[in-house]
């Protein structure tokens, strides 16, 4: 028969519940406190100085100097850096082509090329946009010189309230770069990110495709 284990004695079990202590009166798990911590502070130090070199210049929360090339034009503002590039150009410069509809980047009604690329200008602020060349739907026609993209929507019947518009001949301009010859379905596609309420796809995919076949759009 295997042997009973000893029952523990009642002394020991004090001995094991209760910290040690030394003889200066501090017990070993305050020993351990007081080390941890203090073996802490100068890491948790030398991390705030690491962090505090490597801040990012912080602008605002007031008005700061703005500076954008729209158009081929320099437009200078005092602007708090929150601005959106879309509120700067429709509030500050009086372009008001771009439309705000959604102002949450998913209608596409605000669309403005930034350096040849279609962006959404109510999802850009206007700060981060000053190295970039901005075209607006005026920079691409005006009455009587009217862009090819523009002519097109016309003569298509592809608009109804008109509300989308100036964001689709922006996104189209950007799209045809890129896609001289396109496909419908390349044109469905390519068009994706802009919403028209009124429902004229049909009119402006026709128009995109005669705009394709006119030299300069
Ligand atoms: S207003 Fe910018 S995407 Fe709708
Ligand atoms: S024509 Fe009205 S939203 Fe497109």
């Amino acid at each position: 028969m295997p042997e009973k284990p000893a029952k523990p004695d009642k002394s020991d079990k004090a001995k094991e519940s209760k910290p040690s202590s030394s003889s200066s009166g501090v017990s070993r798990r305050d020993f351990l406190k007081i080390s941890g911590v203090s073996a802490a502070v100068p890491l948790v130090s030398h991390v705030s100085a690491l962090a505090l070199d490597d801040a990012p210049h912080v602008q605002g929360p007031g008005k700061v100097p703005v500076s954008l090339t729209v158009n081929g034009k320099k437009l200078n503002a005092q602007l708090e850096p929150r601005v959106t590039l879309l509120d700067a150009l429709r509030d500050q410069f009086e372009l008001t082509g771009a439309k705000r509809v959604c102002d949450r980047g998913t209608c596409g009604a605000c669309t403005v090329l930034m350096d040849n690329k279609a962006v959404y200008s109510c999802s850009v602020l206007a700060i981060d946009a000053q190295s970039a060349q901005i075209t607006t739907v005026e920079g691409l026609g005006e009455p009587g010189h009217l862009h090819p993209i523009q002519q097109a929507f016309i003569d298509n019947d592809a608009q109804q309230c008109g509300f989308c518009t100036p964001g689709f001949v922006v996104a189209t301009k950007a799209f045809l770069d890129q896609h001289p010859n396109p496909t419908p379905e390349q044109i469905k596609h390519g068009l994706g990110g802009n919403f028209c309420r009124c429902g004229t796809y049909a009119g402006m995919r026709a128009a995109v495709l005669q705009a394709a076949k006119t030299k300069g759009a």
